[in-house]
């Protein structure tokens, strides 16, 4: 793979999501030999640095968040000669008069036209401004060149989206906008994708004959920290089910592209989207559960709830668990229902899909051989464990017929010596390369937003009187437990080595 001179421009440079994700996957990339000889890393924002302040700032970032963990003095000083930063206001034109006199600087000192990234990793408001600058100051012209990465969240509903891909699409062409799915960088995520598609053995099965039902649980044990400001008009549904959560359904569910190109992979996926079916007033009632975290302990420290939390309303009515159940109307899929949840202060952080397949149709073993009895489940953790398991009856050691199951293992630490890059990293890279295939496109964002909106509408307009009504350390609402036991089925967790 060949990576031409690039320069990123990063808005919020001094910002969090640098510190701890951009600069470390920026550096991994580096030592792992993914970056030209010639590129740049500009970091921009309102507070003044020299450049050696913020290479001091930066490196304070990698040693305490890189996976390859405090820098080597020798790699971070060749690293740190190609970053630079500019003091920068995104509302004035004099600010994109310097860029394009640095990016200049660049070319002529590479002897060479660069690509330039310009990542958005700053609050929403600013997305418009900085785009629209960043075209009056002709910044944008070069669509082969020049490419635009815009960190979520993308809208704050249907018609705030629309309104941003329609600024952007006025910009850009579509092949230039990088929306970001931190998500869809995850090894294990695109693993999914692998193990449908390169395997004979799973595709002919995988449809509403052989699966009973889909979970895709996302659950977090951290509260929402020192992120109230944005998460008290955001939400569970808005943070995580909107964009993460239906993106592993789009996975799971999609149907089978005939190359893995960027707009063939894309279209398969909106195509599931669309297929999904809508929500009616009655729908939210019965499929849709939220719930709020109140105080409690988590691995013995005292916690808050929700509505203590800095810089949230103490009377929020956000929801920071959403359970759902979808279903996607389609030939494969036709009555097979998704369970989705998510949710903060659970009592486990954990990313697992489980495929629940249907039972034998006949048992031929006496009831006293299947007491522990468990249909055949195919379950793709994607954190903390990194794994995939199929769950098959066997026979137990011993005079006497008597099954149970047990788990057929790809386990990465065991399989792979080497260590998993960071999603950040795979998704730059990917930017760097112009390949589009694990990025957000307009149309599936909207229509993500569409499936939702419903569900928000009928939360929006009726609060909850009984929030908070989970406690910290726990599995969230009992009506999501409900939710699922109607249909028969438990919320699948798999044990967990690592703590909570
Ligand atoms: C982010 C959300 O997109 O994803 C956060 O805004 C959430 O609220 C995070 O905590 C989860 O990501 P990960 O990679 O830690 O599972």
């Amino acid at each position: 793979i060949h990576t031409d001179p690039t320069v990123f421009v990063i808005f919020g440079g001094t910002g969090d999501l640098n510190m701890r994700k951009l600069a470390p996957a920026i550096y991994n990339l580096f030592l792992d030999g993914w970056l030209p000889g010639n590129f740049a890393v500009v970091g921009t924002g309102r507070t003044k640095f020299t450049d050696e302040e913020y290479r001091a700032k930066l490196l304070e970032g990698i040693n305490s968040f890189s996976r390859s963990g405090k820098a080597d003095k020798a790699k971070w000083d060749e690293f740190q000669k190609h970053v630079f930063y500019q003091v920068s206001d995104a509302t004035d034109s004099a600010t994109y008069k310097e860029f394009s006199h640095r990016i200049d600087a660049f070319n002529a000192e590479w002897k060479t036209k660069a690509n330039v990234i310009y990542y958005l990793a700053v609050s929403p408001n600013f997305f418009p401004i900085i785009a629209s600058n960043l075209a009056k100051a002709g910044l944008t012209k070069d669509t082969k060149r020049t490419r635009i990465v815009i960190e979520k969240p993308f809208g704050h509903d249907l018609d705030s989206a629309k309104e941003l891909n329609a600024l952007l699409a006025n910009i850009f062409d579509e092949c230039q906008i990088y929306r970001i799915d931190h998500y869809l960088g995850k090894e294990t995520v695109q693993n999914i994708m692998a193990f449908r598609f390169a395997n004979s053995l799973f595709e002919p099965i995988w449809n509403r004959n052989f699966i009973e039902h889909v979970q895709i649980s996302v659950t977090e044990s951290l509260g929402v920290e020192d992120r109230g400001d944005y998460y008290d008009g955001s939400g569970a549904m808005r943070d995580m089910i909107q964009n993460h959560l239906l993106q592993l359904l789009c996975l799971v569910a999609m149907e089978t592209p005939i190359n893995f190109d960027a707009s063939e992979v894309r279209d398969r996926k909106v195509e599931v989207l669309r297929a999904m079916r809508k929500f009616s007033p009655e729908d939210v009632r019965n499929s849709a559960v939220r719930g709020q975290y109140g105080q409690g302990w988590m691995t013995g420290k005292e916690v808050p709830g929700y509505r203590e939390e800095a810089k949230v309303d103490a009377e929020s009515n956000t929801e920071t668990f959403a359970a759902i159940k979808f279903f996607v109307d389609n030939w494969r899929w036709q009555g097979v229902p998704f369970y989705v949840r998510t949710g903060k202060r659970m009592h486990q952080s954990a990313s697992v899909i489980t495929i629940q397949f249907k039972d034998v149709p006949h048992k031929i073993f006496p009831a006293e051989s299947t007491e522990s009895w468990q249909q055949n489940r195919l379950i793709i953790s994607i954190q903390p464990e990194m794994s995939i398991r199929l769950q098959v009856q066997a026979k137990r050691p011993g005079i006497d017929m008597i099954l149970n199951a047990v788990d057929m293992v790809f386990d990465y630490k065991g399989t792979y010596t080497n260590q998993a890059p960071e999603a950040y990293e795979t998704l730059l890279l990917d930017a760097m390369l112009g390949d589009q295939t694990l990025f957000m496109r307009g149309d599936q964002v909207e229509t993500a937003w569409e499936l939702v909106m419903p569900i928000l509408h009928a939360w929006q307009n009726k609060k909850s009187l009984s929030f908070p009504n989970y406690s910290a350390d726990s599995w969230g609402p009992e009506a999501a437990e409900a939710l699922i036991a109607r249909d028969g089925y438990h919320w699948f967790t798999l044990p967990l080595k690592d703590k909570k």
